[in-house]
């Protein structure tokens, strides 16, 4: 993937027409490629994964884990296999681990095969505190013991001895906690039990392609998580491949995007389910909306005005609730619909700081506190220079850029290449005029 020389793109606006026609396909879920690929770490044999999204965030935790010891062929199609038969090393590489939230998953199936395993204090997206308090915990409760020294975390269980199963109880619902105790519980010794664990559908997938290869993994997808662990047995995918299952949150900004610019949309390579929330507040608010298996349709549109369509408060909570990830989105949306919208962030606390940048595009934006916000619409959005704090408010970036008058560039492109697969060759194929300029 080439994209470290590429420094921003430019995007011209609609200036509020609906003509984005044609189909847009989702790639495979940046959110669950990346537990997945962990979780390779708990085979003997060689752990093969398909729809692979061509994103930063999969070039990076492949480094992790070639820097380990494992071994990745990339196959024709997307697809990978991973061998750690040969991983020697414990230590997650910190220059990459700084970038990205989701390397700390490896940390417990690391910790689960070889006793060990140390980390610095993982990035990601400007978007909170984020702390890994849960995780700690976890594995202390797990039989672990926790050093830090020179910002590094040393997780270790005593030689010759085993990772215990616990009973957790998470005091915040976490998604990556949930997946890493999880995974560490696979082939720990005895019964892990993960009550208020997160129920996101990533996290259920990779739980049914796990026990297909010998874990036990009960009630993944609802809040009490029981895995009874092979007690250091590691698991074999012999003529098996995880298939990524579909972005979720890539679905909802296309279709957010769609509502508010498509006429006749298709899209497809999708689960509706997995976005219910969003699809349901869409249809309450005006946009004709159709939905198939793996697909989702916005017809005829173009006709209707989006000053028309009604106003809505959202209120973001984890799955099935409202995804944090898809507010940004959603508050370009409201910008352009009729009425004042309370949007009520309760997942991150810096994670509305983007809308000042809408602000200056145009939009009728009040910020009560850090969590919440009144969006007021509808209001004729400016083109204007723009750089995302975070992926997903990158994304409402590129949405608000194409409903605006006029051009609009957009700066911090590792943000966007970090989840998002090939954006602008996807975007220019429903009709938006949109250039990639490299340096
Ligand atoms: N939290 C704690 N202590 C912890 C862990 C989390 O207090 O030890 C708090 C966080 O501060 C936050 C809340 O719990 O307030 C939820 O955080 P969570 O741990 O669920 O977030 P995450 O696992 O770090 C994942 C996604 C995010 C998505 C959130 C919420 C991955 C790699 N990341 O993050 O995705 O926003 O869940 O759904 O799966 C994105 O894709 O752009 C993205 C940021």
């Amino acid at each position: 993937m080439k994209t470290e020389n590429t420094t921003k793109f430019i995007i011209k606006g609609l200036g509020g027409k609906k003509t984005l026609n044609g189909k847009i396909e989702v790639s495979g879920a940046k959110n669950a490629v990346l537990p997945a690929l962990a979780s390779s770490i708990l085979f003997k044999d060689k752990f093969c994964i398909s729809n692979v999204p061509d994103i930063k965030d999969v070039e990076n935790i492949n480094i992790l884990l070639e820097r380990l010891g494992a071994s990745i062929e990339k196959k024709q199609g997307k697809k990978y296999c991973i061998d750690t038969n040969n991983i020697k090393l414990t230590n997650l590489d910190t220059e990459i681990s700084k970038k990205m939230r989701g390397s700390i998953v490896l940390a417990g199936p690391t910790l689960a095969r070889f006793g060990k395993v140390s980390f610095p204090y993982p990035g990601g997206c400007v978007i909170g505190t984020r702390p890994i308090d849960a995780f700690l915990n976890g594995f202390k409760k797990m039989g672990a013991r926790v050093k830090i020294e020179k910002d590094i975390y040393t997780v270790s269980v005593s030689k010759g001895k085993k990772l215990k199963g616990a009973n957790v109880f998470f005091d915040r619902v976490t998604v990556t906690g949930t997946e890493t105790l999880m995974l560490a519980g696979v082939v720990a010794e005895g019964k892990t039990i993960l009550k208020n664990s997160a129920m996101e559908p990533e996290i259920k997938d990779i739980a049914d392609f796990l026990n297909s290869c010998g874990a036990k993994i009960k009630g993944a997808g609802t809040s009490t998580i029981e895995i009874t662990g092979t007690g250091g047995k590691l698991l074999s995918a012999k003529n098996k491949i995880y298939k990524t299952m579909p972005d979720r949150i890539e679905a909802g900004s296309f279709l957010i995007l769609g509502a508010l610019t498509g006429d006749n949309l298709e899209i497809i390579n999708c689960n509706p389910e997995h976005i219910r929330i969003l699809i349901n507040i869409l249809k309450k608010s005006g946009v004709p909306i159709k939905e198939g298996k793996n697909k989702i349709i916005i017809e005829g549109n173009g006709k209707l005005k989006n000053k028309n369509f009604k106003c809505v408060d959202i209120i973001t909570h984890e799955y099935p609730g409202f995804p944090t990830d898809l507010q940004s989105p959603m508050v370009v949306y409201l910008t352009q619909v009729n009425g004042q919208s309370l949007v009520f962030e309760t997942i991150f606390e810096g994670r509305l700081n983007y809308t000042n940048e809408l602000i200056e595009m145009g939009a009728d934006i009040i910020m009560w506190d850090p969590h919440r916000i009144m969006v007021k619409g509808p209001t004729q959005l400016k083109g204007r220079e723009l750089s995302g704090p975070d992926l997903r408010a990158e994304f409402a970036f590129f949405i608000s850029a194409i409903i605006a008058k006029g051009e609009s560039v957009i700066n911090n492109v590792r943000y966007i290449d970090r989840g998002y697969e090939q954006i602008e060759k996807r975007l220019k194929n429903i009709g938006v005029d949109i250039v990639r300029i490299k340096n």
